[in-house]
This record gives C-alpha cells, structure tokens and sequence, in this order.
C-alpha cells in the first residue's frame, strides 16, 4: 500500500494533513525520513511520526531447506509429513513456499512469509533461472539439447516452453536450467523422449544456491545477500 493511504486509513489524519506529514519531513520510513507519498508500506515496513511508533512492522522471514524425497511441499497435507513439519520456528502457519518441488525430488526449498518476495523469486515474468540435476533411466538423447532450447509444446496449458538449457554430465546425468516451473516440467521434457527421470534435485533458484553444508531436511535462514537477490 502507499505510504500516503497507509497515512489516510489511520482515523486522525485527513489527506491535506497527510499531505503536510509528508512534506514536512516527519514521517520515517523504516528508519529513513520519507516525504515520497509513494513510497510502499507492507506489513513489514516500519512507520514512523515523529518519535511516535505507527506501525512496529513484522520482521519478514526467509529459510532454505535441503527438502529431502518424500516430504510433500505443501503446508498442510492428510497422509504426509509436509516440508513446514521440518521446520522448528514459530508461527509456522504464516510461511508459505516459494516454490515447489514434486514428493519425490530434493534439494532447494525457499520458505518465508514474505509474499513479494516470493512473487518476484517464482512468478514467470521475472524469470529467475532454477538450476536441476537429473538422473534418467535411459541414456539421455542429445537432441534434447536442441529441443529443449528451442522450446517443447505442452498441450495442456497450451503453450511452448520457455527456452531451457541442458548440459549432459554422463549418459543417463544431466544439469538443467529453466526460467519457469510448469507442474512436472522436468519429468514431462524428458518423457517427451521417451526417457524417464528416476532422480531430481534443485541446486539453485536465481542467484540463491543450496547450501552444502545443509544435509536432507536442515535448513538455515537466508543471509542479507541471498534475501537481496530477488
Ligand atoms: N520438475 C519436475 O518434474 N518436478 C519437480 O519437482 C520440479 C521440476
């Protein structure tokens, strides 16, 4: 929401006294004087009048976890034990996923309650590269190469798959790049060649790279640069 009507809902301000706040410089935005009615203010942001707290703001939250196979990513499932029940932290029921991998894949989970960030790290438009080891049970076709980079038809939805980068470590093990995550997407580029995938794992999404040191179903909260890099 903007600074201004955030100012507005607040029922002892009018908008000409809001107008004033602003250009008086006595508004602070989370700790930085702020006169641009603009200027956006989330749940997270922290308002200030004076030396009047508005609003605390919350503290916005960023894990990675190592999802181990057979751990459904989902915050909430009947029969499995879900990636939140990995997750020793409080109010658990405000975090959501940015971000899903299938039962039986592993590797990079991203989990926050910050719901911009996990727009901006997911959604299509901004085409955040997500980095896949996969294992086939056939020898892997090099014409998937080309295939791959030139897009595959998905009937279903209709449409052609982004461009996708393959780089085939040994016959049956490949790395995979792709700007989008369509359901089952790795599964179905390889059944489009007859070749099934028998193992997935994310290394990365964006510039966010799993940590190593992190062993199935551990995770860590984000540091400053990672949070930074969507
Ligand atoms: N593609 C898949 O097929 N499965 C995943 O979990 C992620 C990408």
């Amino acid at each position: 929401m903007r600074l201004d009507r955030f100012l507005s809902n607040l029922p002892r301000f009018n908008r000409q006294e809001v107008r004033q706040l602003l250009a008086s410089g006595r508004i602070r935005l989370d700790g930085q004087t702020c006169c641009d009615r603009h200027s956006e203010v989330s749940v997270f942001s922290r308002v200030e009048l004076d030396d009047e707290l508005l609003q605390t703001g919350k503290a916005a939250r960023y894990f990675m976890l190592h999802k181990p196979i057979g751990v459904v990513s989902a915050t909430e499932h009947p029969e499995h034990r879900t990636v939140l029940d990995l997750l020793a932290e409080p109010d658990k029921h405000e975090l959501h996923l940015a971000g899903r991998l299938d039962l039986n894949t592993s590797g990079l989970l991203l989990i926050t309650n910050d719901g911009q960030w996990s727009r901006r790290a997911t959604s299509p438009q901004h085409k955040q590269p997500k980095v896949y080891l996969v294992e086939t049970e056939e020898p892997i076709d090099p014409a998937c190469i080309a295939t791959f980079a030139q897009g595959l038809y998905f009937r279903f939805e209709d449409l052609i798959t982004q461009p996708a980068e393959l780089e085939i470590l040994a016959p049956r093990r490949a790395r995979l790049t792709l700007c989008e995550g369509r359901y089952h997407q790795v599964k179905r580029m390889f059944g489009h060649f007859q070749n099934k995938v028998v193992g997935l794992h994310r290394i990365s999404m964006g510039a966010i790279v799993l940590d190593e040191r992190l062993a199935p179903s551990q995770y860590r909260a984000l540091t400053a640069a990672e949070i930074a890099c969507f």
